[in-house]
């Protein structure tokens, strides 16, 4: 063989050795070793604030408070006491359609549990036959850390037998959901979820009706509080009906009201100041995001579409076509004072959402990236007790409802204009693609807190980050039966 042409064969050899090297090293770092804590996954980000720890030092994870602690230590009677039993079984809607589902006590979606502020709720759940394990976490509800219920990383899933009991007291009346944080990307769909109304001190205002609408879909089809098509409310012309809407979806819902002007009160559990009387206009629910609407019923009927089926209050008017125009959170209702000083964050966070070739537990593929990395080198954004967190969040592909576990976040721009309204907090904000929004919320609620994307077949692919205060410990790992996604 001439010189040149070994010389060329010898220097192609090379590059595929090189390149397989490089692609084996990327495989073998995208693998998530077994178990392993959530302390040592991620990146520590300290968005500019200080270090109170060596990060350095493997995180050390061997000192300062477990997060098991982190909870209620009053042992007395609960105000409230609920016994939760989940079971993997077939049900049957009421079109007819046969399905496997996952229950509790015997229904999808499961009881609505009602408190009210600062009420103690017990809620037992035992698992009867959920093979997998299961867990319940109490969406956008600010629970002490350890009674977060996410698999593997505020406590162990629950095995079949098994029980674990939930003690928290409800600080904020308003809209929340319960579902699982095991395996969440199937169980949710399967239907372990439910609703959670926290109502203000004293309950609720006897002369306004209260109806919870869940909206769920069991394997396509979409249903209000486990039904399907019009589901009729018992309402008569002059009532006043509050309508708490839960998406419990991966994407964006639209709800719209027909035959009569309607408020929107609140969204994700906090109550919107003054807001005005729209009509002709959508509501978008973010996936996770609930939205409360009120309205008088007229003596024609009045009609809420929620994306397939609709609520039907008093005599069905016809349905109308969906609004073109959307209710806009950022100017809708009046400005009210805030209790911290957004302009003077302690730490400044980005999350950016991106995509690009690599592997993620050891599959190839196009993967969600968070600032660039993908899951597991995803950010652990660091803060501590009191500190004011700003965030900019960006997404350069798709919808992406963002969810931070424990806190709520108050908007303070989307696209660079500044919220004009009244105040707009959220603990599910839906970024479409190319949108951004600023953020801000104080940390005041110690531990490690899952936030990801809410959409939970792309949480299931990476888009999980986590907030984490300094100086905690997490004594449970991810693997070997937890499976938080
Ligand atoms: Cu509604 Cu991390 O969840
Ligand atoms: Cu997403």
């Amino acid at each position: 063989m001439p010189t040149v042409k070994r010389l060329r064969l010898v220097a192609v050899a090379i590059g595929l050795i090189l390149l397989l090297g490089t692609v084996g090293w990327m495989w073998q770092d995208s693998l998530v070793h077994g178990e392993h804590s959530v302390t040592d996954m991620g990146r520590p980000d300290l968005g500019g604030g200080r270090p109170t720890t060596d990060h350095d030092n493997e995180h050390d994870h061997e000192h300062g408070l477990s997060i098991a602690e982190l909870q209620d230590s009053e042992t007395g009677a609960a105000d409230v006491e609920v016994l939760l039993v989940a079971r993997s079984e077939r049900i049957r809607l009421d079109s007819g359609r046969d399905m496997q589902a996952l229950t509790l006590n015997g229904e999808t979606p499961g009881p609505v549990i009602r408190a009210e502020v600062g009420q103690m709720i017990e809620v037992e759940l035992r698992n009867a036959s959920v093979t997998d394990g299961t867990t319940i976490h109490w969406h956008g509800v600010e629970v002490p850390n350890a009674m977060d219920g996410v698999a593997g990383v505020t406590q162990d899933a629950v095995a079949v037998g098994e029980s674990f009991i939930y003690r928290f007291r409800p600080q904020r009346a308003g809209t929340y959901w319960y579902h699982s944080h095991q395996h969440s990307h199937e169980q949710v769909p399967l239907g372990l979820v439910g609703a959670l109304v926290v109502e203000p001190p004293g309950g609720l205002d006897p002369a306004v009706k209260d109806v919870v609408a869940l909206v769920h879909s069991y394997g396509g089809t979409r249903t209000i509080n486990g039904r399907t098509g019009e589901v009729p409310i018992d309402a008569a012309p002059g009532d006043r009906v509050r309508v708490r809407v839960i998406n419990t979806a991966n994407g964006p819902m639209s709800a719209w009201v027909s035959g009569v002007p309607f408020r929107l009160l609140a969204i994700d559990a906090s109550e919107l100041n003054a807001p005005s009387l729209v009509s002709d206009r959508q509501v978008q629910v973010a996936a996770g995001g609930r939205a409360d609407v009120d309205l008088v019923v007229p003596d024609s009927g009045a009609r809420i579409d929620l994306g397939g089926p609709s609520l039907v209050l008093g005599s069905a008017p016809p349905a109308e076509p969906r609004p073109e125009l959307y209710l806009d959170p950022l100017s809708y209702g009046e400005p009210a004072p805030i209790d911290f000083d957004t302009a003077r964050p302690d730490r400044r966070f980005e999350y950016t959402i991106g995509r690009r070739p690599g592997f993620v537990r050891g599959m190839p593929g196009m993967w969600w990236t968070i600032n660039g990395r993908h899951y597991p080198k995803t950010p652990m954004f660091m803060v501590s007790e009191g500190e004011v967190v700003h965030v900019a969040f960006a997404s350069r592909n798709d919808v992406h409802p963002m969810h931070l576990h424990g806190h709520r976040m108050l908007v303070l721009a989307r696209n660079g204009v500044r919220a004009t309204g009244s105040p707009w907090w959220v603990d599910s904000l839906n970024l479409a693609p190319g949108e951004d929004y600023e953020v801000a919320f104080r940390a005041d609620n110690p531990g490690a807190w899952m936030f990801h994307c809410h959409h939970l077949g792309h949480a299931a692919d990476g888009l999980v980050a986590h907030l984490m205060y300094e100086g905690l410990t997490v004594p449970y790992l991810i693997g070997d039966g937890n499976e938080p996604e």
